[in-house]
């Protein structure tokens, strides 16, 4: 299940991969999903921490969504990989890592790891971005508090 804002993404993956088996694409807002809760074995979410401002909600939905033992997984980019991007001086949110584990800790999530992922330099509109991945994955708690 794909889930995002934006109706012309939603349309652009059902294109894609609309015919798959078992795959399927809902518009809507991660922080009112039309999906019901407890129902996710793993949350996947690549490139989308930055969008979730403040995180905490959003994190906290995640956790409604994920059933009890379910895993979220972030991939991003870190703070200094973004920094020279001009789009990111627009209120997106940056995380160097320990920080956004904390976050996850705080929002309730158990056995937060971390991947640092190295990636080769680009030039984006002639500017040198050095990139570096960061792959995060927590659990939701087995027994709710
Ligand atoms: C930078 S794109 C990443 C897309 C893809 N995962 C990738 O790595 O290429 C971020 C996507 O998150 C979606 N998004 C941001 N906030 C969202 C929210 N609260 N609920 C659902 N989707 C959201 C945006 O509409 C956008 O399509």
């Amino acid at each position: 299940t794909g889930l995002d804002l934006s109706q012309d993404m939603v349309a652009q993956a059902q294109q894609h991969h609309g015919h798959l088996e078992r795959v399927h694409f809902v518009a809507g807002d991660l922080h009112d999903a039309p999906l019901p809760p407890n129902s996710a074995d793993h949350v996947v979410a690549i490139n989308v921490v930055y969008f979730w401002n403040p995180l905490l909600p959003a994190l906290n939905a995640i956790r409604k969504l994920l059933r009890p033992g379910g895993q979220l997984c972030l991939g991003l980019r870190d703070r200094n990989s973004m920094a020279t991007l001009p789009v990111f001086r627009h209120g997106f949110l940056t995380y160097n890592g320990p920080d956004l584990q904390q976050a996850l800790k705080t929002a309730g999530f158990v056995d937060v790891r971390q991947q640092i992922i190295p990636e080769q330099s680009i030039n984006v509109m002639g500017q040198v971005m050095h990139k570096t991945g960061l792959v995060i994955t927590a659990l939701n708690p087995e027994v709710k508090p």
